[in-house]
């Protein structure tokens, strides 16, 4: 596989290639290459959580964010919002509807996330709870709209009974828009309670109801990674304690699982996006399934008791920290305990009575100080007194030098901790100067979890960081310098995952989106051709008697593939110009002629192959 942006021209004086096919130096694991996943940039809702109704349970600070009410009624008491705070603490608030005699007729708009991506002949499930308080009934229309207002497909509905019931009707849109919205027509004379008013189009992944976008999951599947890291992210921490990522709030029917504010909210004064909240459909048990679904293993991060640090920096106290160790220890069993535990009953009810075999699990984010190093400590006693097989990731911090990075490094040092996760958010040059970073770590101590990473063309939380050639290509060449130490570096995630082009906060991101399309960037198809072409064996690839490692601006590592019987070489040109080697195979194996360039390799990059027998 080779890696270039350039034209094709002879160097000048060319050093020979070598590859050690003979001896292999270490293996690469199946976690290598992974996801970073984190509702971040409308990568949950509005994103991969396929839901098209935005704030469907009236929960959001503002319970009418995303709902506009149409009617020519003068009484304004037509929409008001109740709370039933104590018995439904999780989901308090619905909306109470008063339908006066109105030739009119009385209406609620959704507008979904920056409007609802709706297809052309593609079906749809409405669904809402609801309830008519005097016991009679409520005839609804349901209609998709364009965005002039135009009608492209609908269904009616009669709601009835004084209980609360769900009620699900089909519709099929005959025009596609990808920003449509939903209108609910109440058309009896009347009060009706409703809730949870939702929309899923049917063509979810793998078919699932109220499921992920397919041609999301499909981007993701396509990688082939070796592991998810979810749900972050500083998401995990929260800017307050209070809004940390709490998995058992994501967890059980969707109704009952509590919104929060998503804490990229209000980030950024450049990019607010105020109607930004988690509803966590996509919760704890979806990404179980969705690793699964994905041949991943899953990586869960959780909150140490410490909140951003870049915010409030909130601190649990020590002797109040139990309940976050709880909440780890209750996680593991959620995933992988019998059905007869208290989580793992829980799973089995979701409808997965078999383990999801999580192995690792990762204590805090970017945190940083003695306070993360007490935290952590205490995690990793009870972790590995109750699973002793459990892989634990410890964090470095924010950033991969510095002051908090050497601190960092001391105090990981007394604790040895098995692996460690390590971010560069950093411009291009600081990655091809750190190609060999990892070639000096000592090879018996911590692995190296690359956790979030991601080429700045501008710099770290710039509106104007763009997914270019020259971020590709620089990350492209760092990862030849992870992979050819993967007996330290065992698992490498590109940072931030998705961004949804009306309503990212962070950019440069791996996937871009809007409500009907998605495609891949420069950075994806790097991340996609390392993941699928990894091989399971290092072998060196030199020039002049050392790594083949910014020579001339190449970067390679080579490989490997026992199962396929291959020998996959990635080499990566950073320069502006297309080089020919020879690359000469020191083995004794017989090698089947015709090698190829990979597909995905750009067609204008070349390298001559010249083939012997050592
Ligand atoms: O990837 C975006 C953010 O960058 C993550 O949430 C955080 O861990 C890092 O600072």
């Amino acid at each position: 596989m080779l890696i270039s942006a350039s034209m094709y021209v002879s160097a000048q004086k060319p050093l020979p290639v070598i590859v050690d096919v003979e001896h292999p130096k270490a293996k690469i694991q199946s976690t290598m290459w992974g996801i970073f996943f984190e509702d971040i940039n409308m990568a949950a809702d509005g994103g991969i959580y396929a839901e098209l109704v935005k704030n469907r349970s009236f929960e959001f600070f503002n319970p009418r964010t995303g709902w506009k009410v149409r009617t020519k009624c003068k009484d304004s008491s037509a929409l008001i919002i109740l709370n039933r705070n104590g018995k439904h603490s999780s989901n308090p608030r619905f909306a109470r509807i008063t339908v006066n005699p109105d030739p009119e007729g009385y209406c609620l708009t959704n507008y979904g996330f920056r409007g609802m991506g709706i297809k052309a002949g593609a079906g749809y499930d409405f669904s809402m709870l609801a309830a008519v308080p005097s016991g009679g009934e409520m005839d609804i229309r349901i209609e998709l709209i364009d965005q002039s207002g135009n009608k492209m497909g609908g269904t009616t509905l009669k709601i009835s009974g004084s209980e609360w019931k769900k009620y699900s009707v089909p519709l099929i849109s005959e025009r596609t828009d990808t920003r449509a919205k939903l209108n609910i027509w109440f058309e009896s004379t009347g009060v009706v309670d409703a809730d949870m008013i939702s929309l899923f189009p049917q063509d979810t992944w793998k078919g699932r109801k109220g499921g992920l976008r397919a041609d999301l999951v499909q981007l993701l599947a396509d990688m082939k990674p070796g592991f998810i890291r979810f749900p972050g992210g500083c998401i995990v921490e929260g800017r307050e304690l209070e809004t940390r990522y709490q998995w058992k709030n994501t967890i059980g029917p969707v109704e009952e699982r509590h919104l929060i504010v998503n804490r990229w909210n209000t980030e950024f004064s450049h990019r607010p996006t105020p109607d930004y909240f988690q509803s966590f459909g996509l919760g704890f048990y979806e990404y179980f399934l969705l690793a699964e679904d994905i041949g991943a293993e899953p990586l869960p991060v959780l909150s140490c008791g410490m909140a951003c640090q870049f915010n409030t920096a909130e601190v649990v106290p020590l002797n109040q920290l139990d309940p976050y160790i709880q909440d780890a220890l209750d996680l593991i069993e959620f995933a992988n305990g019998p059905v007869s535990s208290e989580w793992g009953k829980k799973r089995a009810e979701m409808g997965h009575p078999e383990p999801f075999h999580m192995k690792m699990i990762g204590i805090g984010n970017e945190q940083w100080g003695p306070q993360y190093f007490e935290r952590y400590r205490l995690f990793e006693k009870a972790v590995l007194a109750k699973y002793p097989d459990m892989k634990i990731i410890l964090g470095a911090g924010p950033s991969s030098d510095g002051d908090l990075f050497d601190f960092a490094w001391n105090e990981l040092h007394k604790i040895k901790p098995q692996i460690v996760d390590e971010h560069y958010y950093k411009d291009p040059q600081w990655f091809l100067k750190n190609v060999n970073r990892y070639d000096h770590y000592d090879r018996n101590g911590h692995k190296i979890f690359a956790g979030e990473y991601a080429a700045q063309s501008d710099y770290v939380c710039s509106p104007n960081n763009k997914n270019n050639w020259e971020c590709a290509l620089a990350e492209a060449a760092f990862m030849t310098g992870l992979e050819r130490n993967a007996d330290v570096v065992t698992m490498c995630s590109y940072a931030p995952l998705f961004g949804h082009a009306d309503g990212w906060q962070w950019t440069p991101d791996l996937i871009w989106f809007d409500n009907l399309r998605s495609f891949g960037t420069p950075n994806y198809y790097v991340q996609q051709m390392f993941s699928t072409h990894k091989g399971t064996d290092v072998l060196d690839i030199t020039a002049g008697n050392e790594s083949l490692s910014g020579q001339d601006g190449l970067f390679a590592t080579a490989a490997w593939d026992n199962e396929k019987k291959e020998i996959i070489l990635k080499i990566v040109n950073v320069t502006d110009k297309p080089i020919i080697r020879n690359i000469e195979l020191k083995t004794k194996k017989s090698l089947v002629p015709g090698a190829q360039l990979s597909s995905g390799c750009s067609t204008d990059v070349f390298a001559k192959q010249g083939y012997k027998s050592g």
